[in-house]
């Protein structure tokens, strides 16, 4: 077997983050180094909260987590409790007090140490607002020829916060500017692919048929996802948008790509944090970014179906 891929997984959990916790946390192709987390979703108490609550279940008590960004660089925080709702993992119910505690060390120092101690092997995946890997970046600017590859879910052709931008990247703009043009591999998972991953009543059944505690957690979290995409969106059940930074790690078969260039917008009066992705290749730039376009929905949904089955 090829050696496990070394991963950060740098996040706001939120539903969909959560099942891209459980898939990398099953699966021998990939090895934890540390969860960092960001306010996205909700507060960064919060989704600190939620992190250190699903490594309880998921029994990761040698993974360090480290609480990162409280705030985007410039801009106002803004969350999502429409979509994730007040906790950021509405539907199912925790204990109220985690067993799990957060190291004494700063999310984005915590990045920077790891990579720095790298073999130029790790990858960052950042499955919320790109803060802290931006806060990394530019307090350790050598980090960038160190990473293997940013893998992150963000952006699309069109948006889901306002009609042109996505969410995790709308949070923080300048950040996600920062990332994008820092010179790293960058590959990408927007909205173009992971709407593309939406759970099926079928799927939701398969997965309620298992009966372990990780699948029947898995469950309420998607019928508390759906509901909200129902209510929100109008959609026929939820897009895990997260999963799909993982399910590449462990199969990038399941994806086909495109390499093509991406500019943040940072100001911009209606289209403030669209990625501006040149897939005809108008501006004749040279391509920043790997971008996911099309995926195989059978393969994804066996490789998640079969991470709750125990593998
Ligand atoms: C992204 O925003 C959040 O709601 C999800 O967790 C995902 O990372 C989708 O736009
Ligand atoms: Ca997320």
């Amino acid at each position: 077997m090829q050696k496990p891929k070394k991963i950060i997984l740098d996040c706001d959990p939120g539903h969909d983050d959560a099942i891209a916790m459980i898939l990398a946390a099953s699966n021998p192709h990939i090895q934890l180094e540390a969860i960092t987390t960001v306010a996205g979703n909700v507060e960064l108490e919060k989704t600190t909260l939620n992190a250190l609550r699903m490594c309880d279940i998921l029994g990761l008590e040698d993974i360090p987590v480290a609480r990162g960004a409280e705030q985007p660089l410039v801009r106002e925080r803004e969350i999502a409790p429409t979509i994730h709702g007040k906790t950021g993992l509405d539907g199912p119910i925790f204990p109220e007090v985690p067993k799990k505690a957060v190291v004494d060390q700063h999310a984005v120092d915590v990045i920077i140490e790891k990579v720095m101690a790298s073999n130029d092997d790790i990858y960052l995946v950042p499955t919320g607002p790109l803060t802290n890997i931006a806060l990394a970046i530019q307090k350790e600017p050598k980090i960038v020829e160190k990473i293997r590859e940013v893998v992150l879910m963000g952006g699309g052709t069109f948006g889901n916060w306002t009609p042109t931008a996505e969410f995790n990247i709308y949070v923080d703009a300048e950040a996600a500017d920062i990332v994008f043009k820092s010179g790293a591999s960058v590959t990408m998972f927007g909205l173009d692919i992971t709407h593309q991953t939406i759970a099926s009543e079928a799927i939701l059944k398969q997965i309620s048929e298992i009966g372990n505690p990780v699948s029947h957690l898995v469950s309420e979290l998607l019928i508390y996802f759906s509901k909200s995409y129902k209510q929100v969106f109008g959609f026929d059940g939820a897009p895990i948008h997260d999963a799909c930074t993982i399910a590449y790690l462990i199969d990038d078969s399941i994806f086909d790509f495109e390499k093509v260039h991406v500019d943040i917008e940072t100001e911009g009066n209606y289209t403030y944090g669209t990625t501006c992705v040149d897939r005809l290749h108008v501006t004749g730039r040279e391509p920043n970014v790997k971008f996911a376009h099309q995926l195989d929905y059978e393969r994804f949904w066996r490789l998640i179906v079969s991470a709750l089955r125990g593998g």
